[in-house]
Formats: structure tokens, sequence, C-alpha cells
């Protein structure tokens, strides 16, 4: 689907890329994400910032038709198996929470500003991604070795935005429903 006008209506311009972003559920099941883009996505995270430039976070990514796909695909939540199927691909993000045996408190906040880039390189790609918690921690380890102090905390699902017959209907109608958000002034805090 072609956007004509901003994803977001935002109360003030922002950056076109974010005024656009967004999290659909329809996906393209012809879609391919070739291996150049997904180097740009772990790119994008790789030089993202982070406390002490410690850089906690790791991926496991597997392009659909693969191995990994599957794996990844198996752990997701019965809804979000719903959707998933057509995604070009699924990327595990973990946060590498303890170094040398050390606890790392800043991994989740830096995990997810790592993503949050390669959420906005995708866009920049044309790509759309879609982050989620609904997926089993348990059958991520079952299935991978992990290294030692990595712990899965989401999984990505990457692609292009269809809404065309592929898609539910159910999910087609989700991804058209009104976006909302917090006004702005519930998130500027005010003690004045
Ligand atoms: C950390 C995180 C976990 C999420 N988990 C799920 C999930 O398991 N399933 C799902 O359909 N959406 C999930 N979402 C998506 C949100 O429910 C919601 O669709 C999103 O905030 C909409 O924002 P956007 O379209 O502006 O990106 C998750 C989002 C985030 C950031």
């Amino acid at each position: 689907m072609t956007i004509t006008v901003p994803r977001n209506a935002t109360a003030t311009p922002i950056a076109e890329v974010l005024e656009n972003r967004w999290s659909p559920r329809g996906f393209d099941a012809t879609h391919e994400v070739s291996e150049e883009q997904i180097n740009a996505l772990m790119e994008a995270a790789r030089w993202s910032p982070s406390a002490f430039n410690k850089q906690p976070w790791g991926f496991i990514v597997g392009r659909r038709g693969s191995e990994n796909f599957s794996k990844i695909f198996e752990s997701l939540a019965e809804f979000n198996q719903l959707w998933n199927a057509n995604v070009s691909a699924l990327v595990v993000a973990l946060a590498r929470t303890e170094i040398d045996g050390e606890p790392v408190v800043n991994a989740h906040y830096d995990l997810g500003q790592a993503v949050a880039h390669l959420s906005i390189q995708a866009e920049t790609l044309g790509l759309q991604v879609h982050q989620m918690t609904g997926f089993d921690v348990n059958k991520i380890a079952e299935q991978f070795v992990l290294p030692a102090g990595y712990a899965p905390y989401t999984v990505i699902s990457v692609g292009q935005h269809a809404d065309n017959e592929s898609v539910p209907e159910k999910i087609r109608e989700r991804d058209a429903s009104p976006r909302v958000r917090n006004d702005l002034d519930q998130v500027l805090l005010s003690f004045e």
C-alpha cells in the first residue's frame, strides 16, 4: 500500500522517517529481505550508543524458508504465529545481561536503543519491523546454543507491509485501526 499521508498524526513536525514508522502485522509473503539489508540493520544496531560502550546485545537472524526462521517461528505465541508466516525474516534480540560474571545493569535499556536504531534503518530501506515479547524464551534456549550471559528479550519481524487477501482479515482490520498515543502534555511532565 502506498502511503500518501504520514502514518502518524504528530502534534509537531518530526523527522519524516519517524513520522512514517509503524509496526504492521500484515506482511508481503512474496517479499524477500537481502543479506545486504540484514547487514545494514545489524550495522545500525552496532553503531547505537550504550552505557560505558558495553554494547550488551546480540541478534539471531532467520530469513523465511531457513531453519533459523522455523526455530524462531515455533517459539512465537499463538496470536503472533497467526501473522508471522509472511514476514521476510525473524530476528531474536538478546540482551547481554552478564559480562565476566558481572551484571550489566543497563543491558535492556541499551538493547532497546539498538533495536530502535535498527527499526529506523529498516524504515529507511523501505522495510518495516514489528517487535514482540509474545514468544517462549525457553524454546529459543532449547533451539539455539546461546552464549553465556545472553538472554533473549524480543523477537523482531522484518518485512514489507501488505494489505491484500494473503493477510488474514482480522489482521488487516487491526492494521487499519486508528493509531493512538498519549498527549504531549502527558509526556512532558511539568511541576510548575
Ligand atoms: C517490546 C515490544 C513488545 C511487543 N510485543 C508484541 C507482541 O508480542 N505481539 C504483537 O502483536 N505486538 C507486539 N508489540 C507491538 C505493540 O503492541 C504495538 O503494536 C506497537 O506499540 C504499536 O506501535 P507502532 O505501530 O507505532 O510501532 C510489541 C511492541 C514492543 C515495543
